[in-house]
């Protein structure tokens, strides 16, 4: 694929089929951040790799979205600034528990080689419902997920305590009024998980009939 930046957007009224990007997608799974590892994507991957995810639908074109890399040494200075305050906001834990978690988020980066933080920043003032807002933030991670397996990498959708609790989102870099709609490792696959079983889309799926009169 030819270079894709935000100044090179497909311009087309044709959408020829893509049997490549189906079966693709069929084949996306996530790979935990314990298979992740280097290399990373290089600058210009993903740079293509945000491009692709931030073209997403978007009401009222609000761009409620943002993202925050992690990479390089910043993962081990995040984490070393994660772990004292999992510490402060666990008071009561048991010590060695608390340990064990705080030892978890200071490695919480070290593993996969990059992260994609995708922060929802709704504007609240305007007209579109938060929801549409937000599910606009959920379709940027879910474009990343393809976007990185398309790429050649694996990668993983996750949040947890570092992305809900308000200290450790704000240390990674939500502002005022925004929320991390995901962590998204990513990286060079080690080894792929087995397949798990999928939804049974016939059960999920129903077509409408008026009410009975
Ligand atoms: C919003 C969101 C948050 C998630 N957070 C986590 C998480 O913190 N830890 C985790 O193991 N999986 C988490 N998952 C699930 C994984 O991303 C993944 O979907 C799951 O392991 C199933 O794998 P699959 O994507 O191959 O179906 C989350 C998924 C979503 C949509």
């Amino acid at each position: 694929m030819s270079d894709i930046t935000s100044e090179s957007v497909i311009e087309t009224a044709a959408f020829p089929s893509a049997p490549h990007l189906l079966e693709a997608m069929a084949r996306r799974r996530s790979v935990p951040a314990a298979a992740l590892a280097a290399p990373a994507p290089s600058d210009r991957q993903l740079r293509q790799m945000l491009t692709l995810a931030a073209r997403v639908p978007d009401h009222g074109l609000r761009e409620p979205w943002r993202f925050v890399v992690i990479a390089g040494e910043a993962r081990a200075q995040l984490g070393r600034g994660l772990a004292p305050l999992y510490r402060a906001a666990n008071p009561q834990m048991d010590a060695a528990k608390r340990e064990k978690f705080a030892g978890i988020m200071e490695r919480l980066f070290l593993s996969a080689p990059m992260a994609v933080v995708v922060i929802s920043r709704p504007d609240r003032a305007c007209a579109i419902p938060l929801f549409e807002q937000e599910l606009s933030a959920g379709a940027v991670c879910m474009n990343l997920l393809h976007a990185a397996q398309a790429s050649g990498f694996g990668a993983m959708w996750v949040t947890g305590w570092a992305a809900t609790h308000p200290a450790a989102a704000a240390l990674i870099g939500a502002g005022e009024g925004e929320r991390i709609a995901g962590i998204i490792h990513v990286g060079t696959a080690t080894n792929v998980p087995p397949e798990r079983p999928r939804p049974d889309v016939e059960a999920l799926t129903a077509f409408w009939t008026p009410p009975a009169p």
